[in-house]
C-alpha cells in the first residue's frame, strides 16, 4: 500500500495516528536538527518533521538529501504542531517521520510549482505536466471535470443519451478550415477531422434517437484567439420534434442548473434580445450585459450642422463612460489613440464632458451649442459627470468599433465582474452574411439552419434581410452557445445550397447523404451546441480557455510539450502517397 491517507486530510482529529502518505516534495527547511519538508498531491500538502532526536540516523540524513519535486513514500505518526496554520486544512499537525522512501528523484525543475510561480507562458506550456502540479492549473481541471459531471447528469435527467461519432469524416463547413487526414488504403483521398458533429447528429435525428448529446472533441483550423485553440470541445445536442422555444428551454434549465450546483447562484428566465436589436444597442451579436453604457444614435442631432465628418458619415453613434467627465486631456487623448489602432480602426472620436452644473464641453464646441449637446446627452443617457465618447462612419463598422471601446472601458473601470452573470439568448439572426472576400453570401451558422417561413420569399428579392431560426447563448459578453432549427426536408435544402452558390453536383458530391436522408422521413429537427472549454472558463471567472485544457495549444498552434505538428518521414509519406514538394 503506498499511502493510507492523502495530503489534505489529516487534522487534529488523527493525532497519534500512525499513517503513510506519498507525495511530492513541495519545499524543505534544513535547521540542522529538525528537517521539515512539504508533502504535496492532488489533495493539498501536509507537512513533514524529521527530528534528530527523534528520527533514526539514517532516514534523517536521507531527508538532508530530499530535493524540490522528489516523489517520497512517508510513514509516521500524526503529531500536534507547535506553530499551528490556520489557513492550511491540515494546518494543525504535522508528521513525525519514521520511514522514507525516496520513489523517484528529480531534477530542479525549471519554474516553481506555487501557485504564483515564477515561471512564464512558454516554459510552463514546454513542461505542462509541472503546471499541473500548481494548485491554479490543476484546480481549473477538476472544475472543468465537475462541469462535465453536472453536465452529463442533466442532460441524462431530461432522456438525453451521449452518442459518439465519427473523428474520420467529410468536411462539414462551419466557417473554418478543415484538418485533414491522408487515407492509406485511399490513395490520393483525405478524411476531414469534424469542425463539428453537426451532420451525424442530424443523421441521429432520421435514426429515431430523439434526443442525443455528446461531450466531443471539435477541430477548426482557424487562428487563434484567448477564446479560440484548434482543437476544443463542445457540448453537442440535438432534439426531434421542437420548436426554438423547447430547445430554448431545456439549454436554459441545464445553463441554470450549472449556475446553482457550481457558483450557487439562481438566475431567472434568460432575458432575450433580437440580433437587430443587439447590434443597434450594443454594437455586438454578444453583448455584455452587466453593465449599461448602450449606444446612443446621434444622427439626428449631430448631423446637418456645419461639422462635416459627422454629415458625411452613415452613423453617428455615441456612448456616456460614467464619471469619464473627470478624465484629464492626457486620459482623453490616450483613449483616442486607443481607437485609432489599427486593431480598432477609426480615424477620430469626439467628446463632451457634462459637468457638474449642466454645462457641456466638447472638442466640437465650434459646431455644436450647449442646446445641441444637451440632445446628445439624452440619447446617450449621460449624467453630469459622465464623458460621451462619439465615433461616425460606415454603420457596421462604426458599431463595432464603439463596441469595442465600450468592452475596453468596462474592463478598465471594472465593470466586468468575474463573479457576476448575465446570460441572454441572441435571436433571429441574420440566415446569410455577405462575404467580401468571395463576393458571395455564406450561411451566418451553418447551410442546414433553416430560414424564418414567412422571410422564405425575400431569398429572391433581399437575401440579406432574410432571418433565420437560429439563436446563440451568450454569457458575459462571450459567445458560449449557439443552434438553429434545421431544414429537414430535401427541396428546402437544394434551394438552401443552390442560394449559397453551390452547383447541383457539388451539393450533391458533398452533402448528397444528408439529402438522401431527408427522403426517408426526417422528422423536424433542431438543436445547439456549446463551446464547452469557454462554458467552463467563463463559469470559473476567466475568459481566456487554454487554462482550463489540460494541454492546449500555443498562439501558432503548436503543441510545444510534444513539438507537433512535426515531418514525417520519407516512409511514411510514401505510404501515403503524398509528395512534399517545399521548392
Ligand atoms: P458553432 O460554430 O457556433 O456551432 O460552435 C458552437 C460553440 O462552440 C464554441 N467554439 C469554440 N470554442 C473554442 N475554440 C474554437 N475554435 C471554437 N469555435 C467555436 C463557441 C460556439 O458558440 N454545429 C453548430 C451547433 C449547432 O448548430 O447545433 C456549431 O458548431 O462557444
Amino acid at each position: 500500500m503506498y499511502r493510507s491517507h492523502n495530503c489534505g486530510e489529516l487534522n487534529a482529529s488523527h493525532i497519534s495516528q500512525e499513517v503513510t502518505l506519498a507525495g511530492w516534495v513541495q519545499k524543505t527547511r534544513n535547521k540542522g536538527f529538525l528537517i521539515w519538508a512539504d508533502l504535496r498531491d492532488r489533495y493539498g500538502i501536509t507537512q513533514l518533521i524529521f527530528d534528530e532526536a527523534r528520527t533514526q540516523k539514517e532516514v534523517f540524513e536521507l531527508a538532508a538529501t530530499l530535493g524540490r519535486e522528489f516523489v517520497i513514500q512517508v510513514k509516521g505518526t500524526v503529531i500536534e504542531r507547535e506553530s499551528k496554520n490556520p489557513n492550511m486544512a491540515t494546518g494543525e499537525i504535522e508528521i513525525l517521520v519514521k520511514e522514507l522512501t525516496i520513489l523517484n528523484a528529480s531534477q530542479i525543475p525549471p519554474f516553481t510549482i506555487e501557485d504564483e510561480t515564477d515561471g512564464g507562458e512558454d516554459i510552463r506550456m514546454k513542461y505542462r505536466y509541472l503546471d499541473i502540479r500548481r494548485n491554479p492549473v490543476k484546480n481549473s481541471l477538476l472544475f472543468r471535470h465537475k462541469v462535465a459531471m453536472e453536465v452529463r447528469n442533466y442532460l441524462s435527467g431530461q432522456g438525453f443519451i451521449e452518442v459518439e461519432t465519427p473523428v474520420l469524416i467529410k468536411s462539414t463547413p462551419e466557417g473554418a478550415r478543415d484538418f485533414v487526414v491522408p487515407s492509406r488504403m485511399n490513395e490520393g483521398q483525405f478524411y476531414a477531422l469534424p469542425q463539428s458533429p453537426q451532420t451525424f447528429k442530424q443523421l441521429l435525428m432520421v435514426g429515431g434517437m430523439d434526443k442525443y448529446f455528446q461531450i466531443v472533441k471539435c477541430f477548426r483550423d482557424e487562428d487563434l484567439r484567448a477564446d479560440r485553440q484548434p482543437e476544443f470541445t463542445q457540448i453537442d445536442c440535438e432534439m426531434a420534434f421542437v420548436e426554438q422555444e423547447d430547445i430554448i428551454q431545456i439549454f436554459e434549465g441545464l445553463t441554470r442548473h450549472l449556475l446553482k450546483e457550481l457558483k450557487g447562484i439562481e438566475v431567472s428566465a434568460f432575458p432575450r434580445m433580437t440580433y437587430d436589436e443587439a447590434m443597434k444597442k450594443y454594437g455586438n451579436d454578444k453583448p455584455d450585459i452587466r453593465f449599461g453604457m448602450e449606444f446612443g444614435e446621434l444622427n439626428e442631432v449631430a448631423q446637418h450642422k456645419d461639422f462635416g465628418v459627422f454629415n458625411s458619415s452613415e452613423l453617428v453613434v455615441g456612448i456616456a463612460v460614467p464619471g469619464g467627465a473627470a478624465y484629464t486631456r492626457k486620459e482623453i487623448d490616450g483613449l483616442i489613440d486607443w481607437v485609432k489602432r489599427p486593431q480598432v480602426g477609426a480615424s477620430g472620436m469626439v467628446y463632451v464632458k457634462c459637468e457638474e452644473g449642466g454645462t457641456y464641453k466638447s472638442s466640437v464646441d465650434k459646431f455644436y451649442d450647449q442646446e445641441d449637446l444637451k440632445k446628445w446627452a439624452e440619447a446617450t443617457g449621460a449624467k453630469e459627470g459622465d464623458l460621451i465618447l462619439v465615433l461616425s462612419g460606415d454603420e457596421f463598422k462604426t458599431r463595432t468599433r464603439l463596441s469595442a471601446l465600450r468592452m475596453e472601458l468596462a474592463t478598465r473601470l471594472g465593470l466586468r465582474k468575474p463573479e457576476e452573470f448575465a446570460p441572454l439568448w441572441v435571436v433571429d439572426f441574420p440566415l446569410l452574411e455577405w462575404d467580401e472576400e468571395t463576393e458571395r453570401f455564406h450561411a451566418m451558422h451553418h447551410p442546414f439552419t433553416s430560414p424564418k417561413p414567412n422571410d422564405i420569399p425575400l431569398l429572391e428579392t433581399e437575401p440579406a434581410k432574410v432571418r433565420a431560426n437560429a439563436y446563440d447563448l451568450v454569457l458575459n459578453g462571450n459567445e458560449i452557445g449557439g443552434g438553429s432549427i434545421r431544414i429537414h426536408d430535401k427541396a428546402t435544402q437544394q434551394l438552401m445550397f443552390k442560394y449559397l452558390g453551390f452547383t447541383e453536383e457539388q451539393a450533391k458530391a458533398q452533402f448528397g447523404f444528408l439529402m438522401d436522408a431527408f427522403q426517408y422521413g426526417a422528422p423536424p429537427h433542431g438543436g445547439l451546441a456549446f463551446g464547452f472549454d469557454r462554458l467552463v472558463a467563463i463559469l470559473g471567472g476567466q475568459e481566456t480557455i487554454r487554462d482550463f485544457i489540460a494541454f492546449p495549444k500555443n498562439n501558432s498552434g503548436r503543441d510545444v510539450m510534444i513539438d507537433a505538428p512535426s515531418t514525417i518521414d520519407d516512409a511514411q509519406l510514401k505510404e501515403l502517397s503524398i509528395k512534399v514538394n517545399l521548392a
